[in-house]
């Protein structure tokens, strides 16, 4: 069921400088706003977006927000950027990192296909795929986050040697993603095919991860190295 669009949505995305990270064409639904053919996009340097040279992290498909709130305040000694492209609901996660004053949580309103144009190659320290959207139908397959068009976007800003993250309630998502990672050369590491029913320790639950195990489904996860 599709979100009712939140009241002065537009007002509220121009309210949190310090949690937005916004350039000289702006962000808004993962749209350019402004831009011009010619205009140079200056990209993002990280260390001065966090103020410090801890690592950076980043969630594609952050949704809400919720599980990079809890990750930021458990780690404060790592930065964690949270990208989503539908306003509606990254508002949610920019408003609760205001409001906790969370200093190492950024929230970036695009695509992930656009993770090139905004930033410089081997930035990020990991990425993290939470319940990735499956997109069944094999018509839509080039708009799942570990197809092979995104990974070869990972690997430019990914750091050689550091990981991907991924967690899903989808089997076919899931086989789709290991075939793709292996294929680009990823080398997968724990790999689990029900994650509440493991030794894994330390899980953050997202909101679609709540949802999904209290409908009694098995959650697949795996870390995929860039080597
Ligand atoms: C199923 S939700 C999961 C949200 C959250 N990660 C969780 O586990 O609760 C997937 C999110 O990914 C976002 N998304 C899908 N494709 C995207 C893309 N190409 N770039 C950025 N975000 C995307 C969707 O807008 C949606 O909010």
């Amino acid at each position: 069921m599709r979100m009712r669009k939140k009241s002065n949505l537009e007002t509220r995305m121009t309210q949190h400088p310090d949690y937005l990270l916004l350039n000289e064409i702006g962000f808004f639904d993962g749209k350019y706003t402004g831009v011009t053919e010619k205009k140079e996009i200056k990209k993002f340097d990280l260390r001065q977006v966090f103020g410090n040279d801890n690592p950076v992290y980043l969630e594609i498909g952050c949704g809400k927000g919720g599980f990079a709130v809890q990750f930021a305040q458990q780690n404060p000694n790592i930065n964690i950027l949270a990208l989503e492209v539908i306003s509606n609901v990254i508002i949610v996660g920019m408003e609760k990192a205001e409001e906790l004053k969370i200093p190492n949580l950024k929230f970036i309103n695009c695509r992930a296909e656009h993770l090139t144009t905004y930033f410089e190659d081997a930035v990020f320290d990991r990425i993290f795929l939470n319940f990735s959207c499956p997109y069944p139908k094999n018509t839509y397959a080039n708009r799942r986050l570990t197809a092979p068009a995104f990974l070869d976007v990972y690997k430019k800003v990914l750091k050689r040697g550091c990981e991907i993250h991924q967690k899903t309630d989808n089997q076919k998502l899931f086989e789709f993603s290991i075939e793709n990672l292996s294929e680009a050369g990823f080398i997968l590491k724990n790999v689990s095919l029900d994650l509440h029913n493991s030794k894994f320790e330390g899980n953050i639950v997202t909101e679609y991860e709540q949802k999904f195990v209290s409908q009694g489904l098995p959650i697949y996860r795996l870390e995929a190295q860039y080597k």
